[in-house]
Parts: C-alpha cells; sequence; structure tokens
C-alpha cells in the first residue's frame, strides 16, 4: 500500500517536534509540507523550529508560514513554563537554513496541496485551528477534497480528562475557539484526539531514556528536549515524565484500530467562563433541536491502546534512526 500523504500543521513545541519525528520516521506516511501556527511560542519562533527540526530530521518537504494571530486578532502570551523561551525546552539551537521556507502561507499551501492531490490528503493539526479555519474561509470547497483531518485537541471528560489550561479547555482550542467551532462545522470529516486519550499515553523518563539510547542523534534531542517539559509536568500534575499528546494524532493515522471513537456532531464554547470547552452531541441518541443540529458528525477518541501505542512510537523511531 502508498504511504498516506500528510500535511503537518504545528506549533513546535516540544511534544509537536516528537511527534514530527515520529510522522518522518514512519514508512505508512508520506509528508508533503508542515505549516506553522502560533501556540506553543510566536509565531517566528515556531516557524524558525519548524526550519530547524526539519533540517535535523533530515526532512525535504517544506515549511509554510502560518496564522501569527487568532481568527479575532488576539496574540495571547506563549506558555514559556511549558516550552521554554525558545519552544524546544531552551536546549541550544543553531542558526537554521530558511531555503525550506515556502513562498505560500500555511492557509494557502493547505488549499494548493489538497487540490493538486484531491482526495489524497490527511491533514494532522496539533496546533490552534487557526490555519485551518482560514483554509476553510478562503476556499470552503477545498474540504471535501481533503482525505482527512486528525487534529490533537479538546476534551470531552473521558478517563477523567476534561482540560489543561482550564479546568473544561485544552490548549489548542482555548488558544483559538471561535477556528475549532468553524472546523468543526465544516464539510470534511475531522477526528479528534483530545487529552482523553493523550493524557493517558504517559512517556516516563524511563521510556524517554531507552528512546535515547536508541534512536542516535534524535533519540537525544528528544532527551534534550524533553528534560524541561518533564519538570513541568511533575510540578503541575505529579507525573514522571510527558504526555504524548501531538504524537497521539500521528499514531492514530498510522494505525486507527488501537483506538476507540464516538462520533456525533462538535461545538466548540467561543466565550465566558467555559471558552474553550468542547461538547459533542452523541450519535447514539436522539436529542430535541440544538446548537448541534444539522452539523456533520466527528469522531472523537475516547480510549486507546496506550502500550501498543508506545510500542509503535520507539519501534518507528528506532528503527529508523
Ligand atoms: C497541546 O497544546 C500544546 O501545548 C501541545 O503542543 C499540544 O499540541 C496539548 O494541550
Ligand atoms: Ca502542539
Amino acid at each position: 500500500m502508498s504511504p498516506t500523504k500528510v500535511i503537518f500543521d504545528t506549533d513546535p513545541g516540544i511534544d509537536d517536534a516528537m511527534a514530527l519525528l515520529f510522522l518522518k520516521s514512519s514508512p505508512a506516511l508520506d509528508l508533503l509540507g508542515i505549516t506553522t501556527v502560533l501556540g506553543n511560542a510566536s509565531i517566528e519562533t515556531t516557524t524558525r523550529n519548524a526550519l530547524f527540526l526539519r533540517q535535523h530530521f533530515d526532512i525535504t518537504a517544506p515549511v509554510a508560514r502560518g496564522a501569527a494571530a487568532a481568527l479575532n486578532g488576539v496574540i495571547a502570551a506563549v506558555p514559556e513554563m511549558v516550552h521554554g523561551e525558545n519552544g524546544l525546552g531552551d536546549i541550544p539551537l543553531p542558526e537554521v537554513d530558511t531555503s525550506g521556507l515556502h513562498a505560500l502561507d500555511a492557509a494557502h499551501f493547505l488549499i494548493e496541496t489538497v487540490r493538486a492531490n484531491p482526495g489524497e490528503v490527511t491533514i494532522i493539526a496539533v496546533g490552534r485551528m487557526t490555519n485551518l479555519a482560514l483554509a476553510l474561509r478562503l476556499d470552503p470547497d477545498f474540504a471535501p477534497l481533503v482525505k482527512s483531518v486528525v487534529i490533537m485537541g479538546g476534551a470531552f471528560g473521558f478517563n477523567g480528562h476534561s482540560g489543561n489550561v482550564t479546568p473544561v479547555a485544552e490548549a489548542n482550542i482555548h488558544g483559538d475557539p471561535l477556528a475549532a467551532d468553524e472546523i468543526f462545522a465544516g464539510n470534511w470529516k475531522v477526528t479528534v484526539i483530545g487529552l482523553d486519550v493523550t493524557q493517558e499515553a504517559l512517556m516516563t523518563n524511563a521510556y524517554l531514556a531507552q528512546l535515547r539510547d536508541g534512536a542516535g542523534a534524535n533519540g537525544q534531542l528528544i532527551w534534550d528536549m524533553t528534560r524541561l517539559y518533564a519538570k513541568f509536568y511533575n510540578d503541575v500534575t505529579g507525573v514522571d515524565g510527558v504526555f504524548g499528546h501531538d504524537s497521539l494524532a500521528v499514531a492514530y493515522v498510522i494505525a486507527p484500530e488501537l483506538f476507540t471513537t464516538r462520533s456525533g456532531p462538535i461545538r466548540v464554547v467561543t466565550e465566558g467562563l467555559a471558552e474553550g470547552q468542547t461538547i459533542q452531541q452523541p450519535d447514539i441518541r436522539k436529542f430535541p433541536p440544538s446548537p448541534w443540529s444539522g452539523l456533520p458528525s466527528h469522531d472523537v477518541c475516547v480510549a486507546c491502546d496506550t502500550p501498543a501505542i508506545l510500542d509503535l512510537y520507539m519501534k518507528t523511531i528506532v528503527d529508523a534512526a
């Protein structure tokens, strides 16, 4: 079977970098491009980081710079305590080769690449949904030409996980709730990998040490980057390690059989106390007319085979090293 064509929409970000290495290492995936968005750092920094990772991971696909602000124009403060001042755990970074920067911005790159490969491209979006929403606004007819959209974002209360920036909101959705609500209304199939499953996939420090020892220079880079990230998670939640977050969206595209999903339309709370909360109306029962009525159904991941996903991640990266 030929590999699945993929665009990676990202805000690197430590777990973004870990997911990009996974994606690049998988023979099941063919990376067509990396699009950047603000989030874990400013757009200048996430784009610089994407160019650095492209170079370090020996990726040939281009980087297209994306949104510098949320749809409403707001540029929120960046989470330096999570990803560091440089977005990659404050490891020293070299000057980057900017020749991999594409002339198009992210939204136009998404549209052009999908239109050149109709029905074949899966978009894996692991940052705010701003680039996707801008592309939809520019060209709503490109949506049905996308093979599928898989996002890391949101939280639905499964397995006890409901939010990480507020008690009910996950960071990627909270950073641009309007964009997320618009993409859930789009005429395409979205699969949502939220905290419900990503916080079940803990990569312990022992696991990361095994990756460091088995995956050469890339394993060492992941180890170095995750030192700050692991400290943050230890301080905030008490865990020994880091959550897999963005890598689970990649895992879903490689091995969907490792996930259990629930179908139904999804809305996002766009203002007020619960801003950024994701709420699905499940298809398995009938409801009176509601703000979910008439919207397309999407799949929310409610459970996953964590040991198998962690094995897949380790094996894919070690085998490619
Ligand atoms: C998500 O937010 C970002 O900080 C991470 O990179 C991940 O995409 C987790 O809530
Ligand atoms: Ca991310």
